[in-house]
């Protein structure tokens, strides 16, 4: 049987023959509604593990908690001389090594004497200037700046000297500088050309080692205060010993304070090894310290290579080398400033000698 096109579909086909003359075009209609989201693709793959992050709340808290041991080394750090001594202006290239923050780490890191340049907008010894702070963010980061022996390098025949942990810090600045020119006891006449000949400040590290001194024949080297064997803390044990409030001991490295008017010393230190001490001049060696150091001072007052009053300096001028020498004694020990006690024997025995010496000038 033939099929037959159904009557709607040849209607259809129909319908452009009947509307073939087309009207004008309508308006746009309104946008439509937006359509429904489309169902969330397929998750990708898993990207690799990143580098662990460091947690701050766990190394920062390691020191910045809120309890008080940074807190009481500040309060300490702002009373000592260090803070407040008020000299770290000078920062010119010779002098920034030791009296600033800058000139100090970059010395460590060079070896040289001097810094390359002068330091400008120089920063007082601080909790930077001894500690790794803010290095690897831990409390590592309390280890000192400074370790190993001291190669004495404003001095180098003065050295090395192994100091202990401690001592071996605060001995880089605490050295004397090089003696210009230096003495040959029994030798040349020697001219003075600068009246701060000497050591110049802070030649403690000489004294606790007994060298740098012209001993006309008296013992020489470290005693007990001196070995890093015996005083493993070395400086620390006397200069850091339990602090006194603000006044004294801890980050003050002051030995002395104050009570009800009168200055006390601060023994702590001195009682890890003698039980009987009560002041530092421990069975008269500061009395007699002091006697030793104004009598040699006579002496070279009357011979003419100290000017005259209570200082350090010298009179420019040629003198016998001995005399040159016991000149050095003297700046070195009056310098020094322990009156005897950084190493008794030595200061005694080297001042006894340059007086005898002297007396024959
Ligand atoms: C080894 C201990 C130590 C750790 C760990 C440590 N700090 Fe400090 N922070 C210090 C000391 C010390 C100072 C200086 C205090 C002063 O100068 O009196 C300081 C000072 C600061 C200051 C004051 C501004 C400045 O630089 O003097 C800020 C802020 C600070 N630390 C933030 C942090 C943060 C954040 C972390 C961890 C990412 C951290 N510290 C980890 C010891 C530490
Ligand atoms: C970066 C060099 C440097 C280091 C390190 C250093 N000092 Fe000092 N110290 C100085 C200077 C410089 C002064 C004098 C500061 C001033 O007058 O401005 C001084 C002052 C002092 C004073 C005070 C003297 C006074 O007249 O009151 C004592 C005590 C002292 N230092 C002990 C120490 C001890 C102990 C250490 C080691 C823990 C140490 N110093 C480490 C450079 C240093
Ligand atoms: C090797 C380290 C070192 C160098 C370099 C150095 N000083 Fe000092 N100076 C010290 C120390 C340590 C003290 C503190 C000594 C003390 O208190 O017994 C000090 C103390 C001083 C004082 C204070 C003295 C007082 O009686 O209060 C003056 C001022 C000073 N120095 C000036 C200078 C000048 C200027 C230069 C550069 C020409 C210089 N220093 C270079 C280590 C040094
Ligand atoms: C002149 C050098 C010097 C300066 C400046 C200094 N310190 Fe120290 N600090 C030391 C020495 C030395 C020790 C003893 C280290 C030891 O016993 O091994 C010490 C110990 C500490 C300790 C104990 C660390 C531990 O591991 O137990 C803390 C905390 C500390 N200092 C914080 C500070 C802060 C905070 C400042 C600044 C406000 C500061 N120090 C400035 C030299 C210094
Ligand atoms: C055996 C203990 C002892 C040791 C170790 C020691 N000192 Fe002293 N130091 C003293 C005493 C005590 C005085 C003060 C004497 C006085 O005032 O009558 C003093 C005085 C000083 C002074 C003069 C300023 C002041 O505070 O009177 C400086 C600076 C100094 N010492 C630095 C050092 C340095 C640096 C070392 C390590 C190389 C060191 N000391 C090691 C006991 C010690
Ligand atoms: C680490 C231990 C130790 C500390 C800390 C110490 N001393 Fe000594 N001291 C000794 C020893 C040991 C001797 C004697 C042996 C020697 O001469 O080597 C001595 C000897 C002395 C002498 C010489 C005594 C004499 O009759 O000739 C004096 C003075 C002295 N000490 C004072 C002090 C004072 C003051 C302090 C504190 C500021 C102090 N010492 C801290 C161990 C120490």
């Amino acid at each position: 049987m033939r099929r037959r096109i159904p009557l709607l579909v040849a209607a259809v086909f129909l319908v452009p023959l009947v509307t073939g003359c087309e009207g004008p075009v309508g308006p746009e209609g309104p946008a439509g509604a937006v359509g429904a989201q489309g169902p969330a693709g397929p998750q990708g793959p898993t990207g690799p593990v990143g580098p662990t992050g460091q947690d701050a709340t766990q190394t920062c808290t390691q020191c910045h908690t809120n309890n008080t041991v940074l807190f009481v080394k500040q309060v300490q750090y702002e009373k000592s001389t260090h803070r407040l001594g008020g000299n770290f202006e000078r920062a010119t290239t010779s002098c920034a090594p030791c009296h600033t923050h800058q000139g100090f780490l970059e010395r460590i890191a060079t070896g040289a004497t001097r810094t390359a340049a002068d330091v400008l907008d120089p920063a007082p010894i601080n909790c930077r200037t001894c500690h790794q702070i803010h290095t690897t963010y831990t409390n590592a980061d309390y280890a000192l700046t400074v370790s190993g022996p001291n190669d004495m390098i404003f001095n180098p025949t003065h050295g090395p000297q192994n100091l202990g942990e401690i001592g071996n810090l605060c001995s880089q600045c605490h050295q004397g500088r090089s003696l210009s020119p230096t003495p040959v006891p029994g030798g040349a006449d020697v001219t003075i050309t600068s009246s701060r000949y000497g050591y110049h400040h802070g030649p403690q590290t000489q004294v606790i080692a007994g060298v740098g001194a012209f001993p006309f024949g008296a013992d020489t080297g470290p005693m007990a205060h001196g070995k890093a064997s015996v005083n493993t803390d070395l400086c620390g044990t006397c200069h850091m010993g339990e602090a006194y409030g603000e006044q004294a001991g801890g980050h003050t490295w002051k030995m002395s304070y104050e009570y009800h008017g009168s200055d006390r010393p601060n023994v702590a230190g001195c009682e890890i090894c003698h039980s009987s001490v009560d002041d530092f001049d421990y069975n008269g060696v500061q009395t007699d310290f002091e006697a030793l150091l104004e009598e040699l001072r006579v002496e070279l007052v009357r011979i003419g290579v100290k000017r005259t009053g209570d200082n350090f300096y010298a009179q420019q001028g040629t003198y016998p080398a001995d005399v040159a020498a016991a000149f050095v004694n003297f700046q070195m020990f009056a310098e020094d400033r322990s009156k005897g006690i950084h190493n008794p024997g030595f200061a005694l025995g080297v001042l006894q000698a340059s007086v005898d010496k002297m007396k024959t000038y």
